[in-house]
């Protein structure tokens, strides 16, 4: 499974290949919106242009999904590597900063750290199916023993 990097955050997190970027950082309680998205957003619409994050490193060319039509748009006068988490989907390990357009300045020392460690494969073993297979079920013969 890919690991997102939230930059600003100092946290990494796991997620399933396909995990759209905004539900994940709200769901692990990563600020996206700076005051105005806060106050109101298109609910991941693509419309508000308030959940921008800065791409800072890629385990591999296209960790994120392409733009989408609606980034191509809203995205013309933006740094390249600015995405609209509402649009993007976590396809390999990614480092970004939220917020890039507050403050960014002042994450410069923690962007270099981030782009500095290699990003994690992230991958976890595949469950074995025959692990426990032969595993005893407790039959509670033993608790008799108190
Ligand atoms: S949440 Fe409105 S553009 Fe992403």
């Amino acid at each position: 499974m890919p690991v997102v990097r939230f930059v600003r955050e100092g946290r990494e997190v796991l997620c399933p290949p396909g995990t759209n970027l905004r539900e994940l950082a709200l769901q692990e309680g990563v600020e996206l919106y700076g005051l105005k998205g806060r106050l109101g957003n298109c609910g991941g619409c693509g419309q508000c242009i308030t959940c921008f994050v800065e791409v800072v490193a890629e385990r591999k060319e296209g960790a994120l999904t392409p733009l989408t039509p609606v980034e191509q748009q809203k995205l013309r006068r933006r740094p390249e590597s600015w995405r609209l988490a509402c649009q993007a989907l976590v396809q390999e390990s990614v480092a970004v900063l939220t917020r890039p357009q507050a403050g960014r300045d002042a994450q410069k020392q923690a962007i270099a750290a981030a782009q500095a460690e290699p990003l994690p494969e992230g991958r976890m073993p595949e469950p074995d199916p025959e692990e426990g297979a032969d595993d005893e079920v407790d039959s509670g013969a033993e608790s008799d023993e108190l």
